[in-house]
C-alpha cells in the first residue's frame, strides 16, 4: 500500500514509525513532514492545509490510504474532498470535526445529551459576555474562542479585570479574528487531567491505551499553557472511574453524534478532567494529541493500520485495536522562550549515543546547509518504553542530557503524577 499522512510535527512522525512497521506497506509520504519523518518516510513539500494540494498529490501517486494528522485540515473539510474524489482517508469530515472545530457547539452537544461537562455560556458580544459579571462573582473562568486557535485560543481570567480584559481582546479588539467571533465562558475545575482516545467508525469503538499530557511550562504545573511539554501512558484509573469514562462519556458522545446526522470516522480525544464529582469533558478533539500520540502508539501491539483502514470502511469491530502491558513516557525538548517569542535555528548536538531503545520522534527541525537546527517552539519527543514507569522515566531523561540546543528548556517531572498514583495503588 502506499500511504500518505498529513502534517509536520512528532505526532505525524510517531504515525510515520508505527505504521512503517505494517507488512502491507510499501512506500509512506508526509506531507510536508520534517527532517526526523525522512529516516522513515519520503516527504514532501505541501502545507497541511493546502487541501488541492494534497488531493492532487494523492491523485497522482495512487495514494492507497491517506491519514491526516492535524486538526486544521479536518476542520477545512479534507476528508469530504478526498471522499469525494473516491480517496480512502482516516479523519472525520467537516460537520463531525466541530466537536474540536466549534467549541460552542460541542459545549451545547455536550448538555443536549448529558455528558459531564463545566457549566458555560456562549457570548457573540462583548455587551453580553459583560453581563455575566452581573450574575456571578465567581473566578477564575475559563475564556475560550469558539473556533480554532493553534492552541492559543484559551485564557483564565482570575478576576473582573482580567474577563473584561480578555473579553475585549476577543469580541472587540477580534485579536483571534473569526476564531474568536463566539466565546465559550466555562466554570474552572480542578482534579488531575487525564486524555482518553478512541477510535471509531461511528459504530464500534476500540479504545487506545489514555495517556496524561504536561500543558503547563515548569514543573508541578506552573507557569503558562503549552501545547504539551511531554506525557506518559497508559494514565492509571481505577475500573469505576473507567466504567463512568466508557458509559457516560465515550459511547454516549459517539452514539449521540450518530443520532445527530454526524458522520464520525476516525479518532476521539477526551479531554477530561477528574472532579471530585466525577470526570467531566474540557474538550474533545478530532485527532492525535500531540504529544500524547508519541507516548500511546509505541504501546500499541496490533496492526494500527488494519485498525485504521477498518474505521474508513465502517469494519472496525472486526480489527479492534490491541496494546502491550507497558509504560511509555515522552519528555519534549522546547526552545527557550516557548510559548511565547521563542529562538529558532539553533544546531541540535547529540552529544553521547542514546540507548538503542530510546525514540526521538521529530517535532520542530529542519535541515540547515547539512546541519540539524530548531525550527519552532516543541523540537525532539524523548519517548522510551518500559514494564516500570519509573525505569522508563529515567531512561528517558539519561538521553535527554545527551541532547543539546542553545536554549533548551524541558520539564524534569514527567510522569511523576502516574508514580504516585502507583505507589498510593500499592499501599491500598
Ligand atoms: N496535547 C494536547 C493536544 O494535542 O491538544
Amino acid at each position: 500500500m502506499r500511504l500518505l499522512i498529513v502534517g509536520g510535527g512528532g505526532r505525524e512522525h510517531v504515525l510515520a514509525w508505527k505504521l512503517s512497521k505494517a507488512k502491507r506497506v510499501r512506500k509512506i509520504y508526509v506531507a510536508p513532514g520534517n527532517p526526523g519523518i525522512a529516516s522513515v518516510a519520503t516527504c514532501v513539500n505541501i502545507l497541511a492545509s493546502d487541501i488541492p494540494g494534497l488531493l492532487h498529490f494523492a491523485e497522482e501517486k495512487k495514494i492507497d490510504f491517506t491519514i491526516i494528522g492535524p486538526e486544521l485540515p479536518l476542520a477545512m473539510g479534507i476528508v469530504d474532498e478526498f471522499e469525494s474524489s473516491g480517496l480512502k482517508v482516516f479523519g472525520p469530515n467537516k460537520n463531525a470535526s466541530r466537536i474540536e472545530g466549534d467549541k460552542s457547539f460541542a459545549r451545547e452537544f455536550m448538555a443536549k445529551f448529558g455528558i459531564p461537562a463545566p457549566k458555560f455560556a456562549v457570548y457573540e458580544t462583548a455587551s453580553e459576555a459583560l453581563k455575566y459579571m452581573k450574575t456571578t462573582n465567581k473566578f477564575p473562568v475559563i475564556v475560550k474562542a469558539s473556533g480554532l486557535a493553534s492552541g492559543k485560543g484559551v485564557f483564565a481570567a482570575n478576576n473582573k479585570r482580567e474577563y473584561e480584559k480578555v473579553i475585549d481582546l476577543l469580541l472587540v479588539q477580534h485579536r483571534l479574528g473569526e476564531a474568536g467571533n463566539r466565546v465559550v465562558v466555562e466554570e474552572f475545575l480542578t482534579g488531575q487531567e487525564a486524555s482518553v482516545f478512541v477510535l471509531t467508525d461511528g459504530l464500534s469503538i476500540s479504545y487506545l491505551p489514555s495517556a496524561q499530557d504536561h500543558k503547563k511550562l515548569y514543573d508541578r504545573n506552573r507557569g503558562p499553557n503549552t501545547g504539551g511539554m511531554g506525557a506518559y501512558a497508559p494514565y492509571p484509573v481505577n475500573k469505576r472511574i473507567s466504567d463512568i469514562i466508557e458509559n457516560v462519556i465515550i459511547q454516549p458522545t459517539v452514539l449521540s453524534m450518530r443520532d445527530q446526522g454526524l458522520d464520525y470516522k476516525g479518532v476521539l480525544y477526551a479531554g477530561l478532567i477528574l472532579t471530585s464529582t466525577g470526570p467531566k469533558v474540557l474538550e474533545f478533539n478530532c485527532r492525535f494529541g500531540d504529544p500524547e500520540a508519541q507516548v500511546i502508539l509505541p504501546l500499541v501491539e496490533s496492526d494500527l493500520l488494519s485498525s485504521m483502514i477498518a474505521v474508513a470502511e465502517r469494519k472496525l469491530s472486526d480489527e479492534p485495536v490491541k496494546a502491550k502491558n507497558l509504560w511509555s513516557l515522552c519528555v519534549v525538548l522546547a526552545s527557550a522562550g516557548y510559548p511565547n517569542d521563542y529562538r529558532i535555528g539553533e544546531e541540535i548536538e547529540f552529544k553521547q549515543k542514546l540507548d538503542s531503545r530510546t525514540m526521538i520522534f521529530h517535532a520542530g527541525t529542519k535541515m540547515d546547509d547539512s546541519k540539524l537546527v530548531t525550527s519552532s517552539g516543541r523540537v525532539l519527543n524523548v519517548v522510551t518504553v518500559h514494564e516500570n514507569l519509573k525505569i522508563a522515566k529515567q531512561r528517558a531523561y539519561e538521553d535527554v542530557k545527551k541532547i543539546y540546543f542553545k536554549g533548551m528548556y524541558y520539564r524534569k517531572d514527567i510522569g511523576n503524577t502516574g508514580m504516585k498514583k502507583m505507589k498510593r495503588r500499592r499501599r491500598k
